[in-house]
């Protein structure tokens, strides 16, 4: 069993990312199990507090991070880059210096936007910054889901089918991927 750590891009209520994450588990091979890691509390990142008494969502944050056997992102698109959220989620894990929570994890990135292009340049923008944080993210296949909108039905179910299979795919494949890392240690 894989410990694997879902933390969605979005912060808004009903967002289509945390109604596609919450889709995640049904469509999983059995050897996943998923958990939410939260990043709306997390104060943005300042290294003048970066003390011995850090925020208390910070030291939530790390922790769970490192108790994760592997990191699934999934990210809306803002302005041709992964919110700011996220990418102060990222940066609050990654430190203090030379304790990043995320080193070495294998990780997984799923993009989505209610326009055409699936969210891709913010999967790409998200996948260069994984790089210096040394989560390793699965290259392959790639999950860029367009008009996301449409996918769901009225009481937020993933019901598109095309979608659904992609998902199972993908999650196999990332089963597959988690299997070549070590397990966490806090597992
Ligand atoms: C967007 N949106 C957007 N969409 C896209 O495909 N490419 C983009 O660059 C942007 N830029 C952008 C910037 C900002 C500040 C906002 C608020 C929105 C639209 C975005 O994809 C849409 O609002 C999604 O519904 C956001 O995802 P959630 O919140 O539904 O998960």
């Amino acid at each position: 069993m894989a410990k694997v750590g879902l933390i969605v891009g979005s912060l808004r209520n009903g967002a289509f990312t945390r109604l596609m994450a919450r889709a995640l588990p049904e469509l999983a091979p059995p050897s996943l199990q998923f958990f939410a890691i939260e990043i709306g509390d997390l104060p943005l990142y300042n290294e003048d507090l970066e003390t011995d008494s850090p925020p208390a969502p910070w030291t939530r944050f790390r922790q769970q991070v490192r108790s994760a056997d592997g990191i699934l992102f999934i990210t809306p698109e803002y302005n041709r880059s992964i919110p700011g959220a996220l990418k102060n989620a990222l940066d609050v894990g990654s430190r203090p210096w030379g304790r990043s929570a995320w080193d070495g994890k294998p990780a997984g990135v799923i993009s989505q936007s209610p326009g055409a292009l699936g969210g891709m340049a913010a999967a790409h923008h998200l996948r260069q910054v994984l790089l210096a944080v040394n989560l390793v993210a699965m290259p392959h296949p790639e999950a860029y889901i367009p008009v996301v909108a449409t996918l769901f039905d009225d009481s937020g179910r993933l019901q598109n089918a095309q979608t659904r299979e992609l998902m199972t795919a993908f999650l196999l494949a990332f089963a597959t991927w988690l299997e070549r890392f070590p397990r966490s240690s806090l597992s």
